[in-house]
């Protein structure tokens, strides 16, 4: 069992804290080889994964697990919150490439069961192409786990800050937006130059995100504090699109390390 401090409801959410993000990941991965192992002999397990660098560490754990011949993906099914856009899916900065490094080379996850969306769609495509991802995780059951991350200003996926109506956020589908300038300023080492970063992406929605049966926040390190404390203080609101979990309420948990969990009143 990982060393976990403590545990709280906020907002009818699970918050559980770790002594540091080693202890938040290894619980994330647990939950993960947990819906994998427990899901019905008839049905594959549908995991929704994250990209980033908090998840890396529940990867290494899968990926460890899968070696030491205790974890199969034969039987999982997946589905990515997004992908920058344009890209190629062999571009080393592409999602696509970033699971290939971190999992899917590493598991026996079949190729055709790991779903991302795709880059390279012609723009005038991209509406249906997003529809068609919605419903392939509909003709699949739905989302059984997603693993989200939060972003420094309070991203779900590529779900950016707004000024929409919160109904109107709650009901916000997969699509191609537009990034935030923090999260442009964020991906700027991974680019390797400001004027690099890919200032678009397709996103899965906030409502396919909600849909999910269980959702398991990951959050870690000092930098996500605000965020953190943002999202669980106040009300449901789209300018801070993490803090639309609350109205998600009993399938969320949030896993965080002390520091992200620093400024939680
Ligand atoms: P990070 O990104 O894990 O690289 O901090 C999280 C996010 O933006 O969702």
């Amino acid at each position: 069992m990982p060393d976990e401090n403590r545990t709280f409801q906020r907002a009818g959410m699970t918050i559980r804290v770790f002594s540091d993000a080693g202890a938040a990941s290894r619980a994330a991965a647990d939950l993960i080889a947990e819906a994998i192992r427990g899901a019905k002999p008839d049905r594959r397990a549908v995991l929704g994964l994250a990209t980033g660098s908090t998840p890396q560490k529940v990867y290494a754990h899968l990926a460890a697990w899968h070696a030491a011949g205790e974890l199969s993906f034969r039987d999982v099914v997946t589905y990515n919150l997004d992908e920058y856009y344009p890209i190629q899916p062999l571009d080393p900065k592409s999602y696509r490439c970033y699971m290939h490094r971190h999992l899917f080379s590493l598991v026996d996850l079949s190729p055709q069961a790991a779903h991302i969306l795709d880059g390279t769609v012609p723009e005038p495509f991209v509406a249906d192409h997003c529809a068609e991802f919605e419903r392939w995780i509909a003709a699949d059951g739905g989302l059984d786990v997603q693993l989200l991350g939060i972003g420094r200003n309070g991203h779900i996926g590529f779900n950016e800050p707004s000024e929409l109506p919160v109904e109107e956020a709650l009901a916000l589908p997969t699509r191609l937006v537009e990034l935030h300038p923090v999260t442009r300023a964020d991906a700027v080492r991974e680019f390797g130059g400001a004027d690099k970063v890919i200032p678009r992406a397709l996103t899965m929605g906030v409502k396919t995100i909600l849909s999910a049966g269980s959702i398991l926040m990951l959050a870690t390190g000092a930098h996500k504090a605000d965020a953190v404390a943002a999202a669980l203080n106040g009300d449901p609101r789209s300018g801070l699109p993490a803090s639309l979990l609350q109205t998600a309420g009993g399938k969320v948990t949030w896993l965080v390390d002390e520091l992200a969990a620093s400024l939680i009143s």
